[in-house]
């Protein structure tokens, strides 16, 4: 009776591993302290990105990491001042290379972003963002009020791709505090099959 028990448990153990993946930063490789080189005062996780007080004023999100003002080369469909306004500028505030990862708070740091995370600031080779998603669309999943996007057959129950204002930003397929995918990197959605493009596209396969 026992040993039954405890293979149900075992069983239910497995089926819910998928949705708690890298569900907290300091499971992820956004936890910068204590890594990089970098020792973050009270070993503050939130801190490097976020503070509760004298927030940066030119964005959302009580940031305190100094803000990149690289000018980025976009896919041609782009709206530049949108990347500047979204939280792709957050992303690319550590991931195209021009800003410490170590500066915030104030503090002007010397750890550099390298290796394949370091985007650069030519954005061409990239999927574009900053570009306003096609509503109506025969060839797009329609997002619902909230901006989210599944494909009714390829998205993996409780992921969704997701826009920013109307438009693909770096948090239409990422996620910074963990990955709601088994996948990891950050990923919204699973894109084992590619089943993350699928989300959005639906002409291509
Ligand atoms: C590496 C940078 C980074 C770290 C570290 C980080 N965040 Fe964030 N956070 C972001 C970015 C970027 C956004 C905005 C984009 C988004 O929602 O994905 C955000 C948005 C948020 C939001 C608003 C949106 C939401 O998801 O609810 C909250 C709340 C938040 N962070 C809390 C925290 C807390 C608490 C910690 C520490 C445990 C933390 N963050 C650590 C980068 C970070
Ligand atoms: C404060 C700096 C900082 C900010 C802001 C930041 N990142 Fe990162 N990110 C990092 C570092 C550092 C790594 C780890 C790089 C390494 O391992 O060398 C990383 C890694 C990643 C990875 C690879 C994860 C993996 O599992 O391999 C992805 C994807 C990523 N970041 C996306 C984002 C996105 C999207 C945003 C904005 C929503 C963002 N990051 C904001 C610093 C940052
Ligand atoms: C259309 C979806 C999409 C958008 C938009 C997007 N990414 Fe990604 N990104 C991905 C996928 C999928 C991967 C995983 C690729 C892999 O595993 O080879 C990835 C990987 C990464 C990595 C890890 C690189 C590596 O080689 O491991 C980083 C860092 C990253 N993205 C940052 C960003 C940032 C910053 C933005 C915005 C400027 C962004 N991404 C926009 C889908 C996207
Ligand atoms: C959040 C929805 C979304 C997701 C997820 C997404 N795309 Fe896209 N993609 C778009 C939109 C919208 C455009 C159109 C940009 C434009 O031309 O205005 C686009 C454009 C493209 C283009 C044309 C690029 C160019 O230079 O004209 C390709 C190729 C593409 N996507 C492939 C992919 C692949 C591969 C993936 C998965 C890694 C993916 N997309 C995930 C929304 C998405």
């Amino acid at each position: 009776m026992k040993f039954l028990t405890y293979l149900s448990i075992a069983a239910l153990g497995v089926a819910l591993l998928p949705l708690t993946v890298q569900s907290r930063v300091k499971d992820t490789p956004h936890k910068l302290t204590g890594t990089h080189g970098i020792a973050v005062e009270h070993d503050e996780i939130c801190r490097p990105c976020h503070t509760p007080h004298n927030a940066s004023t030119e964005v959302g999100y009580i940031w305190n990491h100094a803000l990149s003002t690289a000018t980025w080369t976009l896919h041609e469909d782009a709206d530049p001042a949108s990347v500047m306004s979204s939280a792709s500028r957050l992303c690319l505030s550590c991931h195209d290379g021009t800003v410490a990862l170590d500066s915030y708070g104030g503090k002007t740091g010397t750890v550099f972003m390298s290796g394949d995370e370091k985007l650069g600031t030519d954005l061409i080779n990239d999927h574009p963002i900053g570009v306003t998603y096609p509503v109506p669309s025969t060839r797009y999943n329609q997002p619902d009020a909230n901006g989210n996007i599944v494909d009714p057959v390829e998205t993996p129950a409780g992921q969704s791709a997701h826009l920013d204002d109307g438009k693909v930003q770096c948090t239409s397929c990422h996620y910074a505090h963990g990955s709601r995918a088994a996948y990891g990197k950050f990923l919204r959605v699973d894109n084992t099959g590619s089943k993350l493009c699928m989300t959005c596209h639906i002409g291509p396969g």
